[in-house]
């Protein structure tokens, strides 16, 4: 593929700190890991940061660190019915039942005027995906947590850096959890992160990361159900290289975005692309393409795209009515119409920081030339 979706080049700072782990005869989580922590934080302003081994795994940590907070097993967790998969999973996987609320087709995020329909006395949390890297709209989703004392969760996994009414995400929940797989901004090969600013709710995330142990003389003493989440050195060997070059990788992609978004505004009329809103600042986590109609026929511009060399992946489909993996739960087609619908008419693309300006005026014009037929 000549535009994959993300691209990891190991830079001499990544190589010099894997030859480091191997020196000290140390890969498993240790000093490394201590120290991306400590420089992710920095870079936006998490107090405490809990380097775990993917982004799922973040999810999976954060939803069983309700446990302390008041939920019950079999307690409902709020979600938006379009997101990654990770989502859906990790709330069963911890033990919850997820409620999914529909997106909006034009920001494909959760929509706040219908979560509050949802609440139930077994509600326990929201938590809410800044889906490709656009923020959701924090101050209406904290404003319902508040007023039904609620955890928030901000799955930002395709959102480093995003800011919401200028303040990054993930200071606006109680608990933030990243990606750094390969499609994301910052990458790790696997790798995540849980980063919150609440010191009650780090001591639990602290001991849920290593088996829910409780620290002190005894070596196996297991106070609350954990696992092991943890994130090891030379995953984070990486991640540290991958942190000092952080904005310059945000404005990279921006810049990327930007100017497809410039070169592309004629397809407007064709379909919703990912726009910075006056609220926001978006992260370029990919570009996002759903159609206005159905009649443009996103499975044939799937198509096209793949045939011409450009990688593309669906806009994800609706968790509960569109993936067999979520059946059992039973939903039935036509509850979520959005999610269904971007799941439907809707694909996303790379803008990654690796890609030239060939590469971008390539994809604008296969884009041009696929809905030429549509004139
Ligand atoms: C919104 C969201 N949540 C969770 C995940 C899971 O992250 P990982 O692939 O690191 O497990 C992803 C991954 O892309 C994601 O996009």
């Amino acid at each position: 593929m000549r535009v994959e979706f993300g691209d990891l080049r190991l830079d001499e700072a990544a190589k010099e700190n894997l030859l480091d782990c191997i020196a000290k005869n140390w890969i498993s989580g240790g000093p490394k890991v201590k120290q991306f922590e400590e420089e992710w934080g920095n870079l936006f302003g998490y107090k405490h940061n809990f380097a775990v081994y993917s982004g799922t795994g973040g999810d999976i940590g954060a939803c069983m660190a309700l446990y302390d907070l008041g939920a019950q097993r079999g307690d409902e967790i709020i979600a938006p019915a379009l997101a990654f998969a990770a989502v859906g999973e990790a709330i069963l996987q911890a033990g919850f039942k997820p409620v999914f609320v529909d997106v909006e087709k034009e920001t494909l995020n959760i929509d706040p005027k219908i979560i509050e329909q949802k609440i139930t006395p077994r509600t326990r949390a929201i938590l809410v995906a800044h889906t490709m890297g656009k923020p959701c709209e924090m101050d209406s989703i904290m404003e319902i947590a508040r007023k039904h004392n609620l955890i928030v969760i901000e799955d930002s996994c395709e959102a480093h850096g995003a800011k919401y009414k200028g303040k990054f995400i993930g200071n606006w929940g109680d608990m933030a959890v990243f990606s750094f797989y390969i499609a994301h901004l910052i990458c790790c090969g696997e790798g995540g992160m849980i980063s919150t600013n609440n010191e009650r709710i780090a001591q639990i995330l602290s001991s849920v990361r290593s088996h829910g142990r409780k620290g002190g003389q005894l070596y196996f003493d297991h106070e609350r159900l954990g696992s092991n989440l943890k994130m090891n050195d030379m995953e984070a060997a990486v991640g540290l290289s991958e942190v000092k070059k952080f904005w310059w990788t945000f404005d990279t992609r921006k810049k990327n975005l930007i100017y497809l978004l410039y070169k592309m505004k004629d397809l407007q009329k064709y379909a919703y692309f990912n726009l910075e809103g006056s609220n926001d600042v978006v992260c370029a986590h990919g570009f996002t393409v759903t159609m206005k109609d159905p009649k443009y026929n996103c499975a044939a511009l799937y198509r096209f795209l793949e045939d011409n060399s450009i990688k593309c992946k669906r806009n994800f489909g609706s968790m509960p009515t569109q993936h067999k993996a979520f059946a059992f739960l039973g939903h039935k087609l036509g509850e979520f119409p959005e999610s269904e619908y971007i799941g439907d008419h809707g694909l996303h693309f790379g803008v990654h920081q690796f890609l030239s300006l060939d590469d971008l005026d390539y994809i604008s014009e296969k884009m041009h030339e696929y809905f030429k037929r549509f004139e």
